[in-house]
């Protein structure tokens, strides 16, 4: 059966309960644990926004489901902490491998998600001991993107070759980015680890073209607003940025709006430039176990 956390309730009818006791502790009931007992079961649930809250909600459903003999397939459109699968100073946290290790030791069976950051490829993988169906919403974005241009060419690239991947099946290139160290600069939560993107580099021609740029996530804008800007020096027509996951911190969508044509993204985040729906990307993935035929 699907189970569906309240924070999927623009997508699909909730059928998990969260709550917070007073002193911020997370509250779960899952109300239809009895038709949970040893069947196979998928679990809807975002982890972003507040992603430490929302992993601590998935290990008490993985945990409550696991008591009752489920065997959980979990359906999380972005994977946060999925940035963090390299250490670049000695002491530093594998954060990706904690956080699916976590979740294969909570009993999940199989993580469907999108556009996975580490992975970079498309299909079945391993990770952490982690089963993990990476889905990617490139082709949405793509065919999204043709509506805005009709019938002109649109020339499909990646803003760093991490996110070649997004583009090759299209002909496209990607440009080359360079970060600095981490700086110690405060932001709303404190002390921020973040490294300044310092340039987003090309060696291909864009003058008049249309160009669509896609990476798997816009979070800062930095990645996307200095391609951007390299673009339009290159003398691009229309700039067109979209991403399967939007964040849109510190204000880099009205930053990215004005310096570009148009911005979208999927609504695994929701967002205000949310404009594709990746809800059928993650059903034909995850079927519903108990609508499946059984044949006598
Ligand atoms: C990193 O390589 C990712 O693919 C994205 O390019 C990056 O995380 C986007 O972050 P930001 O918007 O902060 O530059």
């Amino acid at each position: 059966m699907y189970l569906v956390s309240p924070n999927f309730s623009d997508l699909m009818a909730p059928n998990v309960e969260f709550k917070t006791f007073p002193d911020g502790d997370s509250y779960v009931r899952m109300n239809d644990i009895s038709k949970c007992q040893g069947e196979d079961v998928v679990l809807f649930h975002r982890l972003y926004p507040k992603q430490n809250t929302a992993i601590f909600n998935t290990i008490q459903m993985l945990h409550t489901l696991k008591r009752v003999g489920a065997r959980t397939t979990l359906v999380a459109p972005y994977l946060p902490y999925s940035r963090q699968d390299k250490t670049f100073l000695m002491g530093e946290s594998l954060s990706a491998q904690v956080l699916c290790k976590l979740f294969n030791d909570f009993g999940t069976v199989r993580l469907v998600t999108l556009d996975c950051h580490f992975l970079k490829k498309e299909g079945e993988s391993e990770y952490a001991n982690l089963k993990i169906q990476n889905i990617s919403a490139n082709k949405l974005l793509v065919e999204h993107a043709r509506k805005l241009v009709g019938l002109e060419q649109l020339e499909v690239i990646s803003p760093d070759q991490g996110a070649n991947y997004l583009v090759s099946e299209f002909g496209g290139k990607s440009m080359s980015k360079s970060r600095g160290e981490y700086e110690h600069a405060m932001g709303p939560q404190g002390e921020e680890a973040y490294r300044t993107v310092q340039k987003v580099e090309r060696e291909f021609d864009v003058a008049t073209k249309n160009v669509l740029i896609i990476d798997d996530m816009i979070s800062t804008g930095g990645t996307m607003i200095k391609a951007v800007e390299n673009l339009r020096k290159g003398g691009a027509k229309k700039v067109i940025c979209a991403a399967t996951h939007g964040f849109f911190l510190n204000g880099s969508l009205d930053k990215l709006r004005k310096i570009s044509d148009k911005v979208f993204t999927t609504n695994s985040i929701p967002n205000e430039a949310a404009e594709v729906d990746m809800m059928p990307l993650l059903k034909a993935a995850a079927p519903n176990p108990a609508s499946s035929s059984v044949q006598p």
